[in-house]
Order: structure tokens, then C-alpha cells, then sequence
């Protein structure tokens, strides 16, 4: 599937998990898009554009990903992450292109401690971020050559993430209280991108796949997180001054 003359278009080039699929698959034939380029909501731009750049493989790293944000822009949030990955998918089929499509465990209500397999049919989003997403992963089933890769609490140097913000509070605060009560699967952005170049240069089967960083089988909380990124940069002085905030 994958050679140097493959033609890749990434969407949302520009995002934190797009920058860094942009450096792993340096050495294929690329082509970047970002908003600026192409508003995926479009299906007109979608068909114009996409369709006479004739992309071997879409990889929608575009998404309206401020989860605060889609409860309140319910509509924004079905159009972004919902709707128009069923565009990328009408256009996907229509060139014969594979389409990636990037997802999330807020498509599940995360109760089960056992946690997800790809199977799982458990889907019960809790929040408008994870419901827009679920309508993006419902839209791929029109498809045949997809993969759809759910991922995890990502961070990566090139957005907003949790690493650089709990670093900043703790060089600021004598003591910090961070949320115990949410268990996830922190994934660096890098790691994932190198697992989506793996997934392609070995042709994987098509179809679903959980790609996290791994932690403990039920995940960690952000609690735990934050004390393990003082540990890890040898900050053991902010890490015991740590604690867990119970929410009530
Ligand atoms: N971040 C996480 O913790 C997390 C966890 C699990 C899954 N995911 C999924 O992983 C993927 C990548 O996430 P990320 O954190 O790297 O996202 P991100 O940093 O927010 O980047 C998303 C990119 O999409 C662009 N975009 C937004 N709306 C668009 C539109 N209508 N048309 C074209 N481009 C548009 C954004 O442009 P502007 O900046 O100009 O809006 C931005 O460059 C997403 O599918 C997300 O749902 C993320």
C-alpha cells in the first residue's frame, strides 16, 4: 500500500497529532492541508479539491476537538466530527481511496473496567465531543477501505496538552490538586503517528484499531499523570506535592 510515490493528504496538518504524522511520513509524497486549505464541513470543496488531487490515502487528523467547546456548539461539533467524516467517506469511495479516520474512548462511557476492545459495541458517549465522534466512526461503515484508529488523552509539543500545563502550574503553585475520578490512556502524539506509519507500511487489515500508549490494564487518572510527569523530570519535589482532588 504504502511507497514513495503513495500520495498522502493529511487534513488538519497544522493540529497537535497532525504535525507530528507530517515528520514520521516525511519520506512519502505528501500533501498538508489545514483549515486554511479546506473547511471538511464543505462537501463541495471536499469534491472539487479532493477529488482532482486523486489522494491514494486520506489521513483526517482534522477534528473540532475542545471538548468544553461542543457542549455548548452541539451543531459545530456534528458537522466537524461527525457529518463531514461521512463526506470524507462518500469522496474516499469515489476515488478508491483509503481514509484514516482518527477517534476516541469518549465513544464509550468508560465504566467497564475491563476496558474496550475494537469490538466492543458498548458505545454510550457521555459528553457532545464523544457523540459527534461516534456519528464520524457510524459514517465509515459506507466504506470498505478505512481504518479507523480510536485513541486516548494525547499530548504532543505542538498543541495544548496536559504535559506543558501541569509543568507550568507546578512551577507556579506551592501545592496543586488534580482530578482522580477519570481513568485514561495518555498517548504521545509521536507514538501514535509512528503507529499509524506501521499500519500502513505493513497493510494491516482494514478496519478498527485501539492505539494508546500503555499504562496500567484500567488506565491512570490525572492525578496519577501529573505525578509521574514530575517524576520523569525529576521534579520529586513537586510530585509529593501532589495530591488527588476528590470530586463530590
Ligand atoms: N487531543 C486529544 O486528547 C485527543 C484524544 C483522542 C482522540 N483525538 C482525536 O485525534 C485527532 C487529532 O486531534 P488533535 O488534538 O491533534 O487536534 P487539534 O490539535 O485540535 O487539530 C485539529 C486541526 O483540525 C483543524 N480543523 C478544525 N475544524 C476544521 C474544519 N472544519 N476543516 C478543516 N480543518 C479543521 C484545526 O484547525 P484550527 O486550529 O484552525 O481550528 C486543527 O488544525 C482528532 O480527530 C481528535 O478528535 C484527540
Amino acid at each position: 500500500m504504502l511507497n514513495k510515490d503513495t500520495k498522502i493528504l493529511i487534513l488538519g496538518a497544522k493540529g497537535m497529532l497532525g504535525q507530528d504524522l507530517v515528520k514520521i511520513l516525511a519520506d512519502y509524497n505528501l500533501v498538508l492541508w489545514d483549515f486554511a486549505d479546506i473547511d471538511i464541513t464543505d462537501k463541495n470543496q471536499l469534491d472539487s479539491k479532493i477529488g482532482g488531487l486523486k489522494p491514494n490515502i486520506i489521513i483526517n487528523c482534522a477534528a473540532f476537538t475542545n471538548v468544553d467547546a461542543c457542549e455548548t456548539e452541539v451543531d459545530k461539533a456534528t458537522m466537524v466530527n461527525g457529518l463531514a467524516v461521512g463526506y470524507l467517506a462518500d469522496i474516499a469511495k469515489q476515488l478508491g481511496a483509503t481514509l484514516i479516520q482518527i477517534s476516541t474512548d469518549y465513544v464509550f462511557n468508560g465504566k467497564n473496567k475491563k476496558g474496550y476492545i475494537e469490538i466492543s459495541q458498548e458505545f454510550l458517549p457521555l459528553n457532545a465531543y464523544g457523540a459527534s465522534k461516534l456519528l464520524g466512526e457510524k459514517a465509515l461503515a459506507k466504506l470498505e477501505k478505512y481504518y479507523l484508529i480510536r485513541t486516548s488523552w494525547l499530548y504532543g509539543k505542538n498543541g495544548k496538552n496536559f504535559v506543558d500545563t501541569i509543568s507550568k502550574l507546578g512551577k507556579e503553585k506551592n501545592e496543586l490538586k488534580v482530578v482522580n475520578d477519570q481513568a485514561g490512556k495518555p498517548t504521545y502524539t509521536v507514538d501514535l503517528a509512528r503507529q499509524i506509519l506501521y499500519i500502513l507500511s505493513n497493510k494491516l487489515p482494514f478496519g478498527i484499531y485501539h492505539a494508546t500508549n500503555e499504562t496500567k490494564p484500567d488506565g491512570i487518572s490525572w492525578f496519577e499523570f501529573a505525578r509521574k510527569i514530575f517524576e520523569l523530570a525529576s521534579r520529586a519535589d513537586y510530585a509529593s506535592r501532589t495530591s488527588a482532588l476528590i470530586r463530590l
